[in-house]
């Protein structure tokens, strides 16, 4: 089976590759210029020559607090774009994965989040997530749509990175205290994606279009830093204390949801999949991360919080 992943270069599809070696299924990564979602021009060229099976639409305009400022850009890319490639696919008769975020989500509630809730996104960031799902949901019925959160990984930018770089330079930290989400890493995302295409592949459908898929156990931005820390620590990395702050203190243009917990029990009914506890997937990020001495790379945004990517949310002092 042959996969089509868009965004080769962020962190799930880096994930995906790194996890399909084997086991039946062939990806083949695309990337600007080849295909770029603001150009529907690139998406036909490249469907043609790879002639895939399916296609996972893994990339994405992920700057949360810049979309503030570009809200056109980022329904091309995040709603636009999805449904021009719903619509091919279609057309070529295969199915599309579309990835989606918590942020579609308000956060009021004091529940996990399960699939039948009520979306009302407070973002830019959440209302092109959102309508890309519902565009792709319309223009190919043979879908799926899967909700994820708080992604962290060794590739590209994210919480963890962040925070290990930050403690690179600063002696002490100030996170969030009072969000709360669960961390996700991306080799698990994609396991649980490959499990859905592998499900398609036998049974040439998925049982239903909408889906949560996230990292066991809660946590707020500051234990995950806790966690990070003391893993760096114990294996002689960088050393920061870190102090909890509330949402408040912390100046940001897109409001985050206080609780984006998602419920992923269909997802694994259905696929017999879930992903790992986040304390361990943390640590063990962490600890090859500092093994393999590559702390600091792949994480300007430590230097640009203005612009930092949708999960970072240590203060502009802090990090
Ligand atoms: N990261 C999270 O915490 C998180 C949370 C919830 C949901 N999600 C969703 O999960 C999916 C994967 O996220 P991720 O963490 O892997 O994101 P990521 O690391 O930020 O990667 C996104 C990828 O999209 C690519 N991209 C951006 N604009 C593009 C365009 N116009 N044309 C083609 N490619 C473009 C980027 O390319 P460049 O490398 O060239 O910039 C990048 O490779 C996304 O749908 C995201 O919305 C992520």
């Amino acid at each position: 089976m042959k996969i089509l992943v868009t965004g080769m270069n962020g962190q799930l599809a880096r994930s995906l590759a790194a996890r399909a070696q084997g086991g039946g299924i062939e990806l083949v990564l695309a990337g600007r210029p080849e295909l770029d979602l603001e150009n529907p021009l690139t998406f036909a060229p490249i469907l043609k020559s790879v002639a895939p099976h399916m296609v996972i639409n893994a990339a994405a305009h992920t700057g949360v607090d810049q979309q503030e400022d570009e809200p056109q850009r980022a329904f091309r890319i995040n709603a636009e774009a999805p449904a021009e490639l719903a619509r091919l696919t279609r057309l070529a008769a295969i199915p599309i994965i579309q990835v989606s975020t918590d942020y579609v989500f308000d956060g009021k509630s004091s529940e996990p989040y399960v699939e039948s809730d009520g979306p009302n996104p407070q973002t830019v960031y959440g209302r092109s997530k959102l309508a890309g799902e519902q565009a792709v949901r319309s223009e190919n019925p043979d879908h799926l749509a899967v909700r994820t959160a708080w992604v962290f990984s060794r590739y590209g930018r994210n919480f963890v990175k962040t925070i290990l770089s930050a403690a690179q330079k600063r002696k002490r930290l100030q996170v969030v205290v009072d969000q709360f989400g669960n961390p996700t890493e991306a080799h698990d995302l994609a396991d649980g994606l490959l499990a859905a295409a592998r499900f398609w592949r036998d049974h040439q459908g998925f049982p239903q279009g909408l889906y949560h898929l996230a990292g066991q156990g809660r946590a707020s931005w500051y234990e995950v830093a806790r966690q990070v820390l003391e893993v760096s620590k114990a294996m002689g990395g960088p050393i920061a204390e870190v102090e909890p702050i509330v949402s408040d203190q912390w100046v940001a243009k897109a409001l985050r949801p206080a609780n984006s917990e998602l419920n992923s029990e269909r997802f694994a009914n259905d696929f017999g999949y879930s992903a790992g506890d986040w304390p361990d997937r943390v640590s063990c990020v962490v600890g090859n991360l500092i093994k393999d001495s590559v702390i600091g790379q792949d994480t300007q945004e430590a230097d640009r919080v203005s612009v930092a990517p949708q999960f970072s949310k240590p203060t502009d002092e802090a990090v």
